[in-house]
């Protein structure tokens, strides 16, 4: 179709077309400017459109969390198989040698301000500078977003004010969905958190798993990302993984269930395959207990 001037419209401009079908890999990012688009490309690998993320991040409110109490000895092992550590920047400096970090995309937790001794963890701060995430070669931020928690309206801020100063260096936000002790976690309050960040302009969301996690996904318009959450039998989370994947996630961004699997090495190769190679969670779980008997 041509307009008034003769230039062809509709397609090539994605004018009136479904966002999904508008050329970059990664959902509603087509109009970002390259930098950003070349760090999102680190993390979702533009063959399969999806990314697994290692998250060890815990320390920054939980200490140290049973299975992550030295990651210098149990990250190395599985960086082979993630696209990208997501880790604070105090874990990253220290165990996390530079070297391994090529040809990985780095994902910098940014807020702070709470601990597993408070009653509401909502009370956060961004406690790592733009100028911090720049030397550490950030290629996403992340914040943490606590929609109905008493600190609501703080974290809004924060996840604002990480949105903005990331903006001008091109380096892209990861809002993620924070559920305190007694917050909700129905379809419809993911649908509602999810979509909030999104239209505060994160690029990305990571958000638990739930029943109807489809319409999750319909309702928003980046990219999501799955926490894994509590540790479950290894065979339950990798049910968990496919379904998400088969329902639109754009990645895992798991912790717990791989690093305090029985085999974290073959955990997180059985997750890799459910994410990049679609296979299905049955598969996935006879891989993981053939890596796992080797
Ligand atoms: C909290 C976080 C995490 O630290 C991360 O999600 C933990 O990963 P997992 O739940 O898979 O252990 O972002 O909201």
């Amino acid at each position: 179709m041509a307009d008034k001037d003769g230039i062809k419209a509709t397609k090539d401009y994605g004018i009136g077309i479904p966002q999904e079908t508008r050329g970059f890999h990664v959902k509603g990012c087509n109009d970002y400017g390259w930098g950003m688009k070349s760090r999102l490309s680190k993390i979702f690998n533009p063959e399969s459109g999806k990314a697994l993320m290692l998250a060890f991040d815990h320390g920054y409110f939980l200490g140290p969390t049973s299975g992550l109490e030295r990651l210098d000895l149990v990250i190395p092992p599985l960086a082979e198989y993630i696209d990208c550590y997501m880790g604070t920047r105090g874990g990253m400096t220290t165990c996390i040698d530079p070297a391994m970090t090529a040809n990985k995309a780095i994902a910098l937790r940014v807020s702070a301000g709470s601990s597993i001794l408070d009653d509401d963890l909502s009370n956060e701060l961004i406690s790592v500078s733009i100028e911090e995430a720049i030397r550490m070669n950030a290629d996403i931020m992340a914040t943490q977003v606590f929609i109905g928690a008493p600190n609501q309206r703080q974290s809004i801020a924060n996840l604002s004010k990480v949105i903005n100063t990331g903006n001008a260096y091109g380096i892209p936000t990861m809002g993620v969905v924070a559920v305190g002790k007694d917050m909700e976690r129905t379809p419809k309050y993911f649908r509602l958190a999810t979509r909030i960040i999104a239209e505060l302009g994160a690029h990305v969301v990571k958000c638990y798993y739930t029943d109807d996690f489809e319409s999750v996904i319909a309702s928003c318009p980046v990219p999501i990302v799955i926490a894994g959450g509590k540790k479950q039998p290894e065979k339950d989370a990798l049910e968990m993984c496919y379904n998400a994947i088969s329902k639109g996630a754009a990645g895992v961004d798991m912790g717990r269930n791989i690093l305090q699997a029985e085999d974290p090495l073959a955990m997180v190769q059985a997750v890799r395959a459910i994410v990049h190679q679609g296979i299905d969670n049955k598969e996935a779980y006879d891989m993981y207990l053939e890596l796992k008997a080797k």
